[in-house]
């Protein structure tokens, strides 16, 4: 049963204009029609892709294929349910929520944070009890000290049972204990701990609720670390370790690093900014939650290769918001925490205080390996810095760091300058070719962004994209089609095809926000996608609705012949005269 009536889901849309919401996370700097343009927030990108549609009220990434109505921007952009993105939005507009039917993963959700709250408490009491010995020594020989309070630290003993049967004797069900992730169920039937004899971390949301659990075992060993899988409360690509605790620092900025031990290290020695990713490169989404707390990020990760190309990740996702970036080369350690066992907090301060900006750093990385003494070293040099420096936003920046790097390359500013601006125009021109190729290409992607909803035939399932897009954009122009749900090759296709004419059916406009509920939102972009394209005009659209039909009818008789289909193609070519008359 649906949550919302769908009067509330319209008002909400209608108060909530897709465009003003979309404004407050995205500058929209490009107006092409209808759409506006901006640099999408779900991905990093250099060129917008990423439209906003007033009239439709949709947006629609063109690049990673995210799109949907207005609630599902707030989804996926505040990271919450279809439930709490109306919540939000409908405070965002002074509306109430009028509360009918009830949410029944509410008080799951509830449950299950009070599981995990439980179940951190019962670690971190192994932990400090005299039989966790093996978990404070480890802790000792780490360096840890007045942190283990702070993060909530603890031990899970090193046995199959001695959680599971802590949470059950509180009232927890199996399945509770299995959805939160915490236990498993054996050959035998019965449960075992997930987390056994590991050092945990718990994983503790802005809010301060415990959602997630991280356990890196004591000593050498594989997998080094474990984490909770993603559940109901937890998505590790959404969420930061110690970004509770990180917050409330009055530093001005965020320092990320890569593992847990830095980042307690990290605290311990007074840098009470620091956060990690969970063993996840940085995501698009926790970029962005960063940026909700600090405009400045100090990437603070290992020396390794490996380290070095998660720099260059994070940097390319974190520059689209508008932050400003450090990065760290820490000298003579693996990582932070080791760094600051061996020379202490106050050195580690001078490296933040003395480490240049990313692009002092992108152009020392450029330097590295290249010999400047020789012509051909400043030429490798030249070229690669002139495709850095174009690619800044800022002018003055470009002045700035052109001068330094026309310095190094030993030729004039103005010589370098002038290689700037010629790549700038070469990118700018690449970029205007590639929207036009988008635009003119009616159905660009062969399959859709998500794997989930592959397309087995890709000529039928195009066909039924498009008979989505000329029912929804002309739907007083056809009643009772002859296409069933089963007719299209696609499942979630054919769900959006029976959800739409039922609609028409009784009458109801076509509202993505109605459709918002009862589609996932991979769906939900997948319809934004076929929505966004207009090449058909009014005119056109009965041919070309009978052609879709034909070619869906095509694909089927490879496998059986569909009488009805074969039979509404006839009809409609002998009586209507869709097959040359002006058909009006
Ligand atoms: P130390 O070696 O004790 O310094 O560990 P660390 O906490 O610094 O972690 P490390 O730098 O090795 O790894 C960085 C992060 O990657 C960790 O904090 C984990 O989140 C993640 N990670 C490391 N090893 C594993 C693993 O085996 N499995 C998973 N899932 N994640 C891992
Ligand atoms: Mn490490």
């Amino acid at each position: 049963m649906p949550l919302f009536s769908e009067e509330f889901l319209e008002e909400l849309s209608q108060r909530n204009d897709i465009v003003d919401v979309v404004s407050g996370y995205v500058n929209l700097t490009r107006r092409s029609g209808a759409n506006q343009f901006g640099l999408c927030p779900f991905h990093g990108e250099k060129t917008p892709s990423f439209a906003v549609n007033s009239e439709k009220q949709i947006y629609h990434c063109f690049g990673c294929g995210k799109g949907g109505s207005v609630i599902n921007f707030i989804m996926e952009i505040e990271n919450l349910s279809f439930p709490d993105a109306v919540r939000f939005l409908a405070k965002r507009a002074g509306m109430e929520v009028p509360e009918s039917g009830h949410d029944e993963n509410r008080g799951r959700r509830t449950r299950m944070l009070e599981l995990n709250r439980d179940a951190a408490r019962f670690f971190y009491e192994q932990l400090i009890a005299p039989s966790g010995q093996a978990g404070q020594a480890y802790v000792a020989q780490r360096g840890i000290t007045s942190m283990v309070k702070p993060f909530g630290l603890g031990f899970a003993p090193d046995t199959w049972e001695s959680l599971t049967r802590a949470m059950t004797a509180k009232g927890y069900t199996r399945q509770e204990l299995i959805d939160a992730g915490l236990a498993r169920v054996g050959k035998s039937g019965s449960l075992y701990d997930y987390f056994r004899n590991r050092l945990m971390f718990p994983v503790i949301d802005v809010r301060g609720s415990v959602i997630g659990f991280s356990g890196r075992i004591l000593g050498d060993g594989e997998p080094k670390y474990l984490n909770s899988p993603d559940t109901l409360v937890y998505s590790k690509s959404h969420s930061l370790f110690a970004l509770n605790l990180a917050k409330k620092s009055k530093c001005g900025y965020i320092l990320l690093a890569e593992g847990n031990i830095d980042v307690v290290s990290l605290h311990q020695a007074g840098f009470d900014s620091a956060v990690a990713s969970l063993g996840t490169s940085l995501t698009g989404e926790q970029a962005r939650l960063l940026a909700r707390y600090t405009s400045e990020i100090v990437i603070a990760y290992d020396s390794d290769a490996a380290g070095r190309k998660a720099s260059d990740r994070a940097i390319s996702i974190l520059q689209p918001l508008d932050m400003k970036i450090k990065v760290l080369t820490i000298p003579g350690a693996k990582d932070p925490d080791e760094f600051i066992q061996k020379n202490g907090p106050q050195a580690f301060r001078d490296i933040i205080e003395g480490s240049g900006n990313q692009i002092e750093y992108r152009l020392a990385q450029i330097q590295e390996g290249l010999d400047l003494s020789t012509d051909q070293g400043r030429v490798a040099y030249l070229k690669q810095s002139a495709k850095l420096i174009a690619a800044l936003p800022g002018s003055v920046e470009r002045e700035v760091y052109g001068a330094r790097a026309a310095e190094k390359a030993s030729v004039s500013k103005e010589a370098f300058l002038g290689e700037v601006s010629r790549i700038r125009k070469q990118n700018a021109s690449a970029a205007r070719k590639q929207r036009n190729k988008e635009a003119s290409a009616p159905l660009r992607h062969a399959q859709p962004q998500s794997r989930a909803l592959r397309y087995e035939n890709v000529p039928s399932a195009r066909a039924e994209e498009g008979v989505i897009n000329l029912l929804c954009r002309f739907p007083e122009q056809f009643s009772d089609l002859p296409l069933r749900e089963e007719d299209f090759t696609s499942p979630a296709l054919g769900q959006l095809y029976g959800a739409i004419t039922r609609r028409l059916k009784e009458r109801k406009a076509i509202s993505m926000a109605a459709l918002g509920e009862q589609f996932t939102p991979e769906e939900m972009a997948l319809l934004s996608g076929i929505l966004q394209h207009d090449e058909i005009t009014a005119a056109a659209s009965e041919q070309a609705m009978a052609d879709y039909i034909k070619r869906i009818q095509k694909e089927k008789d490879r496998s059986a012949p569909p009488e009805d289909l074969r039979g509404y193609a006839e009809k409609m070519r002998q009586t209507k005269g869709y097959g040359g008359n002006d058909g009006k």
